[in-house]
């Protein structure tokens, strides 16, 4: 017994030392922590139950059998976060560079099985130098049990991915699978090919950094929809995010008490809106002021900035925001922000979170790039998202919201449940300037004429009381009312209960 135990705890020291110290410093001299110390990190005190430690690889080919760690390159489990279940696997680039073996995915697909069967998240600290060269086709096997996984588990639990180090060829997949990607600045790369490819293939010379470093996918491709300055940041702000989710589509996310009211108001908000309507103003006051505690978690803050998206909480409760930012392309839809938009409420959707929509859009993105790189299509996939969603859905109308892209922020007719405007609202086919070119063509000479056509148009249509008459909007709010009447429309969509025909799966324009 007592040579067992004595064997138990070597092993489980050879497990914690990984590829030894020798490696262990290198980790930490590229300032990244170790496997071991990130769950220690990520998860409360005392709350880590390891599984598999004990697995090791089975590759006999290029001297392997030789070479062999417990626990094979990744520490899996399940513990707390804020004494809430999730379940964990976080990559050791100590071992083989992280790499992937048959042992090694096996064992982050018995922790997405389990999670699977209870109904809590997944979260995946990545550090890896992809497929586990010496193990080939095996290796390639074990990536695909786990994309499979993710695509199973999509939309039923929770997957966030936080990359920290290396994740390159196919290993990208499996975080692209997930909810969210979240990057570490400077230590952090994805790409599908290295620069070395590239260069053979296109002859582009290119930095790994540039190639997929986190400000390349968060800035420029959208692969990323956060990044944090090193892994201590990325993992207490992977935390807090987890607070606002529910633990599977089964449940309703956590209420959270604040201190804030929801009854309270705000009267700075009602200036917010300049009376000249082409000059921009920053949508994030208005979203900061109407959230508990003024807390948001953006979500690619970086990336498409003509749409702002992410979660907040009002009367404790998580609720995602999506809405227009004048400041930006003047809050116009295109391409880029339509899918951002549409990816966000459609994972709102499917994990019972309300959305709650801002609406200032002059339209959609006029222009031959954007018509040649299909806004068709990708601008469907906002409408698309919006129409399927059958959670509770207010929108407020505080500027503009002109032609289509009217229509698809959560207006009355793609199933809104509450429908409010400000004062301030336009809601029209499209603006007056425009409107008056085309219906009065003949008198564009005469800017006298002109300018009372544009007047009258003005009076009649870019108001809410058009909108209102027909009972596409709710009710006319004043802008220092917002929180209170968001909040109390929350409270009475509480048992919300809507169901969409039955199908195998619906086809988004995608
Ligand atoms: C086995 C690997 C490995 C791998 C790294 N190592 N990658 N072992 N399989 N894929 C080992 C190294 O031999 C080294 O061992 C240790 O990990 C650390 O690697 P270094 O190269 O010293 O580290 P660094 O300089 O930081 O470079 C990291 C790296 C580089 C950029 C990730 O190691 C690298 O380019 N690795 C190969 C990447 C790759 O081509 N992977 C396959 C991609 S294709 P020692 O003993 O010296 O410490 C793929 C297909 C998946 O993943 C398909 C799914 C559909």
């Amino acid at each position: 017994m007592s040579e067992i135990i004595k064997q138990l705890e070597a092993k489980r020291a050879q497990a914690h030392l990984g590829g030894g110290q020798k490696r262990i410093l290198a980790q930490h001299k590229k300032g990244k922590l170790t496997a071991r110390e990130r769950i220690e990190l990520l998860l409360d005190v005392d709350s880590f139950e390891e599984w598999d430690m004990f697995v090791e690889h089975r590759c006999t080919d290029f001297g392997m059998q030789e070479d062999s760690v417990p626990s094979d390159g990744v520490v899996t489990g399940y513990g707390m976060i804020n004494g809430r279940l999730v379940f964990v696997y976080s990559q050791d680039f100590t071992v083989f560079g992280g790499s992937l073996s048959e042992a090694h995915a096996e064992k982050i697909c018995k922790v997405m099985d389990q999670a699977m069967k209870v109904g809590a998240p997944v979260i995946g600290l990545n550090d890896s130098g992809g497929a586990r060269i010496q193990e080939g086709v095996a290796s390639l096997g074990g990536y695909a049990e786990i994309f499979q996984r993710n695509v199973l588990a999509s939309g039923v639990i929770p997957q966030i991915s936080l990359i920290m180090g290396p994740c390159a060829g196919g290993a990208v997949y499996s975080p692209a699978l997930t909810d969210f990607i979240f990057m570490v600045k400077d230590s952090s790369y994805m790409f599908v090919t290295g620069p070395e490819v590239v260069k053979t293939v296109t002859h582009e010379e290119v930095t790994a950094e540039e190639l997929g470093g986190a400000l390349t996918h968060s800035t420029k491709s959208g692969v990323c929809d956060r990044v944090f300055e090193n892994d201590v940041e990325a993992i207490l702000m992977l935390r807090r995010f987890f607070n606002y989710l529910p633990l599977s589509n089964r449940e309703a996310p956590p209420i959270r008490p604040s201190a804030s009211k929801s009854e309270d108001i705000d009267f700075s908000l009602d200036t917010l809106i300049p009376s000249n309507p082409n000059k921009p103003y920053d949508m994030l006051e208005l979203i900061h002021k109407v959230l508990d505690d003024k807390e948001f978690f953006e979500i690619q803050p970086d990336y498409a900035k003509n749409i702002i998206i992410g979660m907040g909480r009002v009367n404790g409760q998580t609720i995602g925001i999506v809405a227009n930012q004048p400041l930006v392309l003047a809050g116009c839809l295109d391409i880029k922000s339509s899918i951002k938009a549409a990816r966000f409420v459609r994972f709102c959707d499917a994990f019972n979170i309300p959305v709650i929509t801002f609406v200032d859009v002059p339209g959609f993105m006029p222009g031959t790039s954007q018509e040649y790189g299909g806004i068709i299509k990708h601008g469907a996939k906002l409408l698309f998202a919006y129409a399927e969603c059958t959670v509770p859905k207010i929108t407020l109308i505080t500027r503009k919201a002109y032609g289509g892209a009217y229509d698809v922020m959560s207006s009355k007719h793609l199933r809104g449940d509450v429908n409010f405007a400000w004062p301030t609202a336009e809601i029209a086919v499209m603006g007056p300037k425009g409107a008056v070119e085309i219906i009065f063509r003949d008198e564009k000479g005469d800017s006298e004429k002109i300018s009372a056509r544009e007047a009258e148009y003005k009076t009649k249509f870019a108001n809410p009381f058009v909108a209102g008459r027909r009972g596409y909007i709710d009710d006319v709010i004043m802008p220092h009312e917002t929180r209170k009447r968001i909040a109390r429309s929350l409270l009475m969509l509480k048992d919300k209960e809507l169901e969409n025909p039955w199908r195998k799966h619906n086809n988004i324009p995608l």
